[in-house]
């Protein structure tokens, strides 16, 4: 039986990929290529030398979500689909709602159809809002979300939790990422934003590039030791090892199970410029500009369920999620070829 992994062409989604397989576990991915480039799928077959089967499908598009289910043997899901550019989604809330509420449920309505009720789903440190002190724990109230993006994962979580509560025999898994940055140690798999990048990282391999002449700095003024937000990085393969516990979980165990995976640790906007240069020798020009709109001060996790339901723990340091992020960018000046 295979795992279906939505999605997977994407940043997290390829990473997660090529651990599960090494993990020995069956795959069969579908993604839409809105947001990713078909080579990510040469790329994960060329670093696990094995194949799997792929198919463009829109999560949207039941019929073609049947397809798939009626061509391969599918237990569990992992469900990265989504967009998830925060500003994007105050510009297109409906088109955000759509993709990831919609897309969802058209998803769950097409497993529950198939007799497959596991599902891992990716969601987000932003659940927890603006008003939880971290470090964040998963008993924390969420909501009180910032943005139609972060909207979308507090409504999936809610779809989720409901759909438990009135079937006790789905096995459904919430993650709560925190700041995944980083790529595969090879140097051929990371991430590849669209356009200007929204997040840190990006912005600051492509000021290192030569493709952004300065990063800009949303704010020196949080109540922080250096006055710059404070996030918890994870690196991606990491994360994507959280994701092959969670999945060894849910086709162990009916439940609901939340887990956040973070690192535990917050670095500051201006520790994460000093430690990329470290890591690549090369000098980050910076400028402090105004707060962006939505930023809180702080936001890490505590990890500790993870480590004690999952057995999962963040291994990998902000100077290794720095020299990965490079090499990807160095290697990789235009992103995964078209
Ligand atoms: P990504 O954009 O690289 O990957 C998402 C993939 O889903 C893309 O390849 C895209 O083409 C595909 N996709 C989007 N809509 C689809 C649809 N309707 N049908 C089929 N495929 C579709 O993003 P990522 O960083 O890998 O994020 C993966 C998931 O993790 C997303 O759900 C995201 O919201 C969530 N997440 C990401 C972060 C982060 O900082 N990267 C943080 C928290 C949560
Ligand atoms: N930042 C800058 N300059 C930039 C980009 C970011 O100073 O050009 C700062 C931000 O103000 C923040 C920190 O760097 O203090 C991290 O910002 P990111 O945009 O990289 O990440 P966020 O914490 O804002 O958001 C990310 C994802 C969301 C997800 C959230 C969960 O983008 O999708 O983590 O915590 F919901």
């Amino acid at each position: 039986m295979a795992v279906l992994v939505t999605g997977g062409l994407g940043y997290i989604g390829s990473h997660t990929c090529v651990e599960l397989m090494n993990a020995g576990i069956d795959i069969v991915v579908i993604d839409n290529l809105y947001n990713c480039k078909k080579s990510s799928y040469d790329r994960i077959k060329a670093l696990t030398g094995r194949d799997f089967p792929f198919y463009k499908v829109d999560i949207r598009d039941a019929k073609g979500l049947q397809n798939v289910f009626d061509s391969e043997k599918i237990d569990s899901v992992i469900h990265f689909a989504g967009l998830k550019a925060v500003g994007e989604s105050c510009e297109k809330p409906l088109e955000y709602f759509d993709n990831n509420v919609n897309g969802t449920l058209v998803l769950l309505d097409v497993m529950r159809k198939n007799g497959c009720k596991k599902i891992v789903f990716s969601s987000s440190a932003t659940v927890y809002g603006m008003n939880n002190v971290s470090p964040l724990t998963e008993d924390m109230p969420v909501g009180g979300v910032t943005n139609p993006y972060g909207r979308t994962k507090y409504m999936i979580e809610c779809i989720m939790k409901d759909l438990f509560a009135s079937d006790n025999s789905w096995s459904i898994c919430l993650l709560r990422y925190f700041n995944p940055i980083g790529a595969h140690k090879s140097g051929t798999m990371g991430e590849d934003p669209n356009g200007i990048p929204n997040n840190l990282m990006p912005y600051i391999t492509q000021v290192a590039i030569g493709k952004r002449a300065e990063l800009g700095v949303f704010g020196n003024d949080y109540d922080t030791p250096d006055g710059t937000g404070v996030r918890d990085y994870i690196h991606v393969v990491d994360l994507a090892l959280g994701h092959v516990k969670a999945v060894e979980k849910i086709r162990k165990e009916d439940g609901l199970f939340i887990y956040n995976l973070g690192t535990g640790t917050g670095y500051s906007v201006l520790d994460v410029v000093k430690a990329f240069e470290k890591a690549s020798g090369v000098k980050i020009p910076y400028s402090i500009k105004p707060r962006r709109p939505g930023d809180i001060a702080t936001c890490y996790s505590d990890p500790s369920k993870a480590l004690k339901e999952l057995g999962w723990k963040a291994e990998r340091g902000i100077e290794e999620m720095c020299e990965d992020s490079w090499r990807w960018q160095s290697k990789n000046p235009d992103g995964y070829p078209d």
